[in-house]
């Protein structure tokens, strides 16, 4: 289905044409005064220009030919020259039943399906996640399931940082303290040899041991890098002991990203572009890209337009090795191998926009990609505590995300204690759930790129906008449609105010999810699911349903209940979000 003001906008446009004006005057959009009207269309003052013509005999002529329409309960031309457009109930309860029918329930499917990679998780192997990949995990599954539900076909990429530093400085110290490991020997052979098995509780404590000992001692610094070259050139000790620190590292962060209700589907990481790299280093030199400066490897990204200083990328240091950069570029050739994407989308924290806008010159200068592939980068700020600073926490640390899940499902089972609703064996469950929505929700409400206070009071409260207030209405739902047993639930007719304020806030749903997938920014959808949840609440605050004697009445009532769930349900899938049955 199209969203309601694309099908207006096809009805608008036709009466243009049909009064002798451009059809491409006719677009309508929803309107910002609903005590006016409904819907608008400005097009009669742009008509004027065209016609010589008062915009408001445009606009009357127009509404004139509207009316015969039988769709509007009122076309009317105000002056100086809009057009206000209200639907019927008929009309309406018509497209309502079209979304009830349909089964993407509404959500405009793309016209030209598109393939889209997002790049988003990002977690480093080895060191633990941290709060930060906690934006990246949840912006980007629901921009990836965003996209699926508009009919996309969509990859999620972990894009696991396997390959940097943070490898040399666990493999250096892992030496010092257990020097005897056979990986370490030169003569180490993959065959004969073996390397230790490894857990995640130990790496959590290497990486940020290795890593404060290196801003210490140089020596040590000195061998991290070492070992990260050699790593990178195929050590076979260093490849053997590299696989088993992934293999323990992506089972953790598997079990972590469950727990998130979050999944990919590639699990590549850094690593996997390595293979890319002499492809890449071609192409820049055969494209006279690359020069030597300084001992590295660089290409000049620096445009006219440029208000700051926009430093050339490197994309080989002085020792050769290749760094963040090159990684990124040659997943670029791997991507367009694999996937030939129409759009490829990086989900990262916002304070890497500059190496995203150097990557990405570089990979137009260097046509790794065709002109029309959208490379785009998604921004976003960061969590931050009541203090205004990246959240932390109590002696000061960074805040582990699994800490930070424990937390909210910790609050959330104090909470439930209390509530006759649940079952003591669902009680686990249900915690783990509303955390989720209090956590999820109170994040993706903000736009993407803003910094937001974690505020867990805020989050978990039942009222407002919060996934607890989300899910409060849905189980709400459930309960009436349980009393309600097998009552026969169809819409019929709009009876009451609030009715036809819900039905509205129903069909307007298609334009929530075309505006929200073309600004990359799940907000709309939170913004749209609170919105249909306060319609709701009126409607059955002011609408008795249950005790409804006009049997007509009521079965309408129920199926409009019973679509404003799947509706909603619809939203918070999107965002990531289960649902529980009461609460
Ligand atoms: N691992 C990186 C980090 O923790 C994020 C990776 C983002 N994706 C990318 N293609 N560079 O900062």
């Amino acid at each position: 289905m199209q969203p309601v003001t694309k099908i207006l906008t096809d009805i608008v446009s036709s009466a243009f044409g049909r009064c002798g004006y451009d059809p491409k005057l006719g677009v309508v959009a929803a309107s910002d005064r609903l005590d006016l009207c409904q819907f608008q269309c400005n097009g009669a003052f742009a008509g004027a220009k065209l016609y010589k013509k008062a915009p408001i005999m445009i606009a009357e002529n127009v509404a004139a030919v509207l009316r015969e329409e039988g769709i509007f309960s009122s076309a009317e031309a105000v002056a100086p020259g809009f057009l206000n457009l209200t639907l019927n109930d008929e009309y309406m309860l018509k497209v309502a039943k079209d979304i009830e029918g349909d089964r993407f329930l509404g959500i405009p499917q793309s016209e030209k399906p598109q393939t889209i990679v997002i790049d988003y998780g990002g977690p480093n192997v080895a060191k633990p996640l941290h709060i930060g990949h906690l934006r990246s995990a949840v912006i980007g599954e629901s921009l990836k399931r965003l996209a699926k539900a508009c009919g996309n076909t969509v990859y999620g990429d972990v894009h696991l940082g396997d390959w940097g530093l943070q490898i040399g400085l666990v493999i250096a110290e892992l030496n010092e303290r257990y020097p005897d490991w056979e990986c370490f020997k030169e003569s180490f052979n993959p065959d004969t040899d073996s390397v230790p098995t490894l857990n995640a509780e130990l790496l959590c404590e290497v990486y940020p041991f290795a890593s404060k000992k290196s801003k210490e001692n140089e020596e040590f610094k000195a061998k991290a890098h070492t070992a990260t070259f050699e790593l990178q050139s195929g050590r076979a000790g260093y490849i053997a002991l590299w696989k088993e620190i992934l293999r323990t590292s992506v089972a953790d962060l598997k079990s972590n990203y469950q727990r998130l209700d979050v999944d990919f589907d590639y699990w590549y990481g850094e690593s996997d572009a390595d293979k890319y790299i002499p492809e890449l280093m071609k192409i820049l030199e055969d494209k006279g890209l690359s020069y030597e400066s300084n001992g590295a490897l660089v290409v000049d990204v620096a445009e006219e337009s440029d208000k700051a200083p926009m430093p050339p990328v490197i994309v080989r240091k002085s020792d050769n090795s290749s760094i963040y950069a090159t990684t990124d570029l040659a997943t670029i050739i791997q991507r367009e191998k694999d996937f030939a994407p129409d759009k490829i989308w990086y989900v990262v924290d916002k304070r890497q926009e500059l190496h995203f806008t150097q990557v990405f010159r570089c990979a137009r200068r260097a046509k790794l990609v065709p002109a029309e592939t959208e490379l785009e980068f998604l921004g976003f700020g960061t969590m931050n505590g009541s203090d205004g600073k990246p959240y932390k926490t109590r002696d000061g640390g960074v805040m582990r995300l699994s800490d930070l899940i424990e937390t909210v499902t910790n609050a959330s089972l104090e909470r439930l204690t209390s509530s006759s609703f649940v079952d003591e064996d669902d009680r686990e469950d249900y915690a783990r759930k509303l955390g989720m929505a209090a956590l999820k929700f109170g994040d993706l409400i903000n736009h993407r790129s803003k910094d937001y206070i974690f505020d867990l009071d805020k989050f978990m409260s039942a009222e407002g906008k919060t996934g607890i207030y989300l899910l409060y209405t849905v189980s709400r739902i459930n309960s009436i449609m349980k009393k309600a047993g097998d009552f026969k639930a169809e819409l019929n007719g709009i009876y009451t105010d609030a009715e036809r304020e819900l039905v509205l806030k129903i069909i307007m749903t298609g334009n929530a999810f075309s505006y929200a997938l073309d600004e990359k920014a799940p907000n709309y959808i939170c913004e749209n699911a609170y919105q249909l949840a306060v319609s709701f609440s009126r409607f059955y605050h002011e609408n008795n349903i249950m005790n409804e004697q006009d049997e007509k009445k009521k079965s309408s009532w129920l199926a409009l209940a019973k679509l404003t769930r799947a509706i909603i349900v619809k939203h918070l899938d999107i965002l990531g979000i289960s649902t529980v049955e009461n609460m």
